[in-house]
């Protein structure tokens, strides 16, 4: 199915020449359009002095670094979509001869006005950006103007929210796009529909069924090139508060009245306002120390190139969550993410009850393994419902099996997650995009951790993370799934 009729529009990238526009918004506007007209005409901002030729030859080295669209391809599709401005040092008259550019551009495209402002800055441009584009009424265009904000919103709650009040001050929130882009993932999206269009489960999903829920993003991977941005947020900040809550809200909400954006939201921050304040004993923090992944040998966090000898940014967190509600009074939820863990996965794992009561004979309640459904949400996206079957034979001999769907054998490979969120800004979609106090609950609900951080726990690379972790789910008999 080809994409959705989109209004033509000029899409303005703000970090143009950086590696997310260059390695996964390039792809999926191509994506959209490979051949022909586009409804967008892109504009590339940076503040490097590249004239339009060099701005479109990085591009087209970028379009075809894995050898999927040919060089004169590439080539003409820049040629007729791409531009490029620098706004130099960002002042003020920066963004005037901008706001001169875009019009120039409009006129000699014939579009009509609307515009999308991606900020694919880091966080510290995000304000004063922002603050470039109000004072050049660059708020305002035409037609529709809406603007998009790559995460992290905020560094904790306090800034969040001046955040918040900047983008206010020139944007009301229906213009506004905030990226977590785990919510373009498939598998993420699936499950609204495996929740809300399977009575099977939605009528388990509930704390008469439901023992707890595990929420796992596992990294094999250390810091990599990252320290300097990761030395200043830890795990805590940089999976916990976005991603991980998002898997988490759309988990446990309770079914919106329609399929729309608001709706959908609205029913998110019910969640988040429902969870119980963290304790500190149902906090660990870890970081990582020397050891393997797979074969290899690695060092320890402290090692990496960039990193503080002597830091204590945390590479590994679990929680124990408690949402209190009607249906959730009393299901822990588990979530831990961590570097340098033995696999790269993410996974949500409801763990269903055992049956009331034993009745088969020659066996014990100890020999059955409860219900249990995985959902995938990378790699391998799909799910896992284990269930118990009788082995054959004359005994009364359980075994679990496992059910699996994949959705690469069923539909083939997966759009990337940037392709569905983009197409969604052109369509003025916001369903998958973090509304103002769903992002400022999320802060709140972690910045008992970011006040007062809990003891940091070593645990070797290519570990489950730091034993501690274990001690905080087996109250009440529960595990960590291992792999
Ligand atoms: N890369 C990813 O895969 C990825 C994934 C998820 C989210 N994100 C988020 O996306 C945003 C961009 O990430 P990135 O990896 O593309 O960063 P990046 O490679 O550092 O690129 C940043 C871009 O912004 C420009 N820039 C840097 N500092 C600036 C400043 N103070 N004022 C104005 N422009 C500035 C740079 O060009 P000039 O120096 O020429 O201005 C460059 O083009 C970040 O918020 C990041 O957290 C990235």
């Amino acid at each position: 199915m080809g994409p959705p009729e989109l209004a033509r529009h000029l899409l303005v990238v703000f970090g143009a020449t950086g590696d997310l526009m260059q390695r996964k918004l390039l792809p999926a506007l191509h994506s959209v359009a490979p051949v022909g007209d586009a409804p967008f005409v892109v504009v590339g901002v940076a503040r490097q002095p590249l004239d339009e030729p060099g701005f479109r030859a990085q591009c087209v080295a970028s379009l075809t670094s894995d050898g999927s669209v040919p060089t004169g391809d590439a080539a003409a599709w820049a040629a007729r979509h791409l531009h490029y401005v620098s706004v130099g040092a960002g002042a003020p008259e920066d963004y005037q001869r901008l706001s001169g550019e875009l019009e120039r551009i409009e006129r000699e495209e014939a579009l009509p006005g609307n515009r999308v402002l991606y900020l694919a800055l880091p966080a510290a441009a995000f304000p004063p950006t922002i603050e470039g584009l109000g004072s050049a009424g660059l708020h305002r265009s035409k037609g529709w103007t809406r603007l998009v904000v790559e995460k992290p919103f905020g560094r904790d709650l306090a800034s969040a929210r001046a955040l918040n009040a900047l983008v206010h001050q020139f944007f009301a929130e229906t213009q506004v796009y905030r990226i977590d882009h785990y919510l373009g993932k498939e598998t993420v999206q699936n499950l609204l529909v495996f929740r809300f269009a399977n009575m099977l489960f939605e009528s388990a999903w509930n704390r008469d069924r439901v023992d707890c829920v595990e929420i796992t993003v596992a990294e094999d991977l250390g810091v990599e090139h990252r320290a300097g941005y990761y030395e200043t947020a830890g795990a805590l900040r940089d999976m916990v508060q976005n991603h991980l809550m998002q898997l988490l809200t759309l988990t446990a909400m309770a079914v919106p009245a329609q399929y729309e954006a608001d709706q959908i939201r609205n029913e998110k921050v019910k969640v988040l306002r429902s969870l119980e304040a963290i304790r500190p004993e149902e906090a660990v923090f870890g970081q990582y120390g020397p050891g393997t992944v797979g074969a290899a040998a690695v060092p320890g966090y402290r090692e990496e190139p960039g990193v503080n000898p002597t830091s204590t940014t945390e590479t590994y967190v679990a929680l124990r969550l408690k949402i209190n509600n009607f249906r959730w009074q009393g299901v822990p939820f588990f979530l831990r993410t961590g570097k340098r863990l033995p696999t790269k996965t993410t996974y949500i794992h409801v763990h269903f009850r055992s049956p009331p009561v034993w009745f088969f004979p020659a066996t014990s309640p100890g020999e059955i393994t409860a219900n249990s459904l995985r959902i995938m949400v990378q790699p391998d996206e799909g799910f896992e419902l284990a269930i118990e079957v009788k082995k054959p034979g004359h005994e009364i001999a359980l075994q679990t099996q496992r059910m699996h769907f994949q959705y690469s054998e069923v539909f083939g490979p997966l759009a990337d997650a940037y392709q569905t969120l983009i197409l969604d800004v052109m369509r003025g979609d916001q369903t998958l995009f973090v509304r103002a106090d769903e992002v400022e609950e999320s802060w709140r609900l972690i910045a008992p951790l970011l006040e007062h951080p809990p003891a940091l726990r070593p645990y070797p690379a290519g570990a489950w993370g730091p034993t501690e972790s274990t001690a905080l789910v087996t109250p009440g008999g529960h595990h960590w799934t291992e792999g």
